[in-house]
Order: C-alpha cells, then structure tokens, then sequence
C-alpha cells in the first residue's frame, strides 16, 4: 500500500469499537424514541442507556489515548483548509462520543430515574431537577442532526481518500498500511 505512517493498535481499536458501538446506539435511540410501542419500548430503551454507558467508557480511554498520543500524522500533503476540517471534524465526533451518553445520563438522572446498566442498578432515582434534565434533554435531542452531518461527511471523506486520493487513508484505519 501507501508510504503512510502507520496508526498505532489503541488507536484502530478504539476508533471501530466506539464507531459500531455508537453507530448501533444512536440508531436504537431514534427507533426506541420514535418508532417503538410499550411494553417493548421500555425494554430497548433499556438498552439504549446500558449501551450508551459502555461508549462513554470507551470515548474516555479514547479521549485519554488521544491525548497522550496527539493527532493522527497527515496521509497527504492536505490544503491547510482540509487539514482544518479534518481535525475539527474529528474534535467534534469525539466530542459528540462523551456529549451523548452523558446528555442521556443527565436527562434520566435528572429526571428523577434511576440508573441501570441492564439489569443492575447504579444508582437509585433521585429527586427531580427539572431545569437540569431539561438542559440534558436539549443537548440529546439537539445534537441528533448535526452528528448525522458530521458523519455523512466524515464517511464520505474517508472514502474520497482512498478511493479517489488513493492515499490509503481508510486502510489506515483499518490497520492495513
Ligand atoms: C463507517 C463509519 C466510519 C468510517 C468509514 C470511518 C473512517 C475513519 C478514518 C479512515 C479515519 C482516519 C482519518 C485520518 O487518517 O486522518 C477516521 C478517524 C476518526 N474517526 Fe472515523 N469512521 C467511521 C465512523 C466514525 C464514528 C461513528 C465516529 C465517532 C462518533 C468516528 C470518529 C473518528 C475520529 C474522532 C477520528 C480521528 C482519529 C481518532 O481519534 O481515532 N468515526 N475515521
Ligand atoms: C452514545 C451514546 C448515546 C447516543 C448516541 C444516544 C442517541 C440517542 C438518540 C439519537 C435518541 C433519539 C432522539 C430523537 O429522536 O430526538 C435518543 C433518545 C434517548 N436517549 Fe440516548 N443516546 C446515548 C446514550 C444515552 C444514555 C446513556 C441515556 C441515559 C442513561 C440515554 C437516554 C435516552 C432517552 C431517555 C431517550 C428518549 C428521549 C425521548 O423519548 O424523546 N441515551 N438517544
């Protein structure tokens, strides 16, 4: 392939176990909030913030590894306006990967719901703060379709590199470079 330096282990690891995890999530979010029925509603729902609490762990030791690490190194010479958006397209999808599932988590708790991770309980309902789970609320419902853009984008940009570019950026990813 390509004369590109190689990504380290951590990073393609982290990188498909938060985007399948999270790509799964966001896609049982809007199922479960738009199209289920109770009694089934309230079990996927379960689910969806179990599953939510697994890509929090996960966006924090990536959050960590990136920053010990730093940014990922160029595939090629980039226009510094590509170079730009790259980066801020990736601050913003790891910044949704922490901002989702603590929304999720802020909007329940607040809410006065208790926090489940299946069938164990974390922590118990609490009293109400209503003007708090409505910021959660905001933030959950709000980010849905910016995230769906930056995806789209950030999809598209990884296959115009390989398949147009042909700088081996998504075989990169996939630990083949
Ligand atoms: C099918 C879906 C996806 C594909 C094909 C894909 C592909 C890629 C590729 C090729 C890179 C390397 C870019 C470079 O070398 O500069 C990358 C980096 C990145 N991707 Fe994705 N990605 C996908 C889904 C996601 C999802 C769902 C998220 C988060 C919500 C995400 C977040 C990131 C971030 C933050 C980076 C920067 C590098 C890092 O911190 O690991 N990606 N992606
Ligand atoms: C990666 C993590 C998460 C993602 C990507 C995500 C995504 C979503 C999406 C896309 C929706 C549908 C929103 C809409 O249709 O407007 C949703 C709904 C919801 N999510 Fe999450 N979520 C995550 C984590 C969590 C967590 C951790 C909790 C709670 C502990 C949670 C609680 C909820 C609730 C209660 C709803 C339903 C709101 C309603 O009925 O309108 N989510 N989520």
């Amino acid at each position: 392939m390509s004369k590109v330096a190689a990504l380290s282990k951590p990073t393609i690891l982290l990188h498909w176990t938060v985007a399948i995890l999270f790509i799964g999530v966001f896609a049982m979010g809007i199922y479960v909030a738009d199209f289920a029925e109770p009694p089934a509603k309230f079990t996927y729902m379960g689910w969806h913030k179990s599953m939510g609490l697994v890509v929090l762990v996960f966006a924090i030791a990536r959050l960590i590894w990136r920053i010990k690490e730093g940014a990922l190194p160029a595939t090629s010479d980039m226009p510094k306006w590509q170079t730009v958006i790259a980066h801020l397209t990736h601050g913003l999808l790891l910044l949704a990967t922490l901002a989702m599932p603590l929304s999720g988590f802020i909007m329940s708790y607040a809410g006065g719901r208790a926090i489940s991770f299946f069938e164990f309980e974390l922590l118990s309902a609490p009293e109400k703060t209503p003007w708090l789970a409505d910021a959660g609320s905001f933030v959950h419902h709000s980010s849905v379709l910016i995230i769906v853009v930056i995806l789209a984008l950030h999809v598209a940009a990884a296959l115009k590199h390989q398949f147009v570019d042909k700088d081996g950026m998504l075989s990169r990813m996939l630990g083949k470079s």
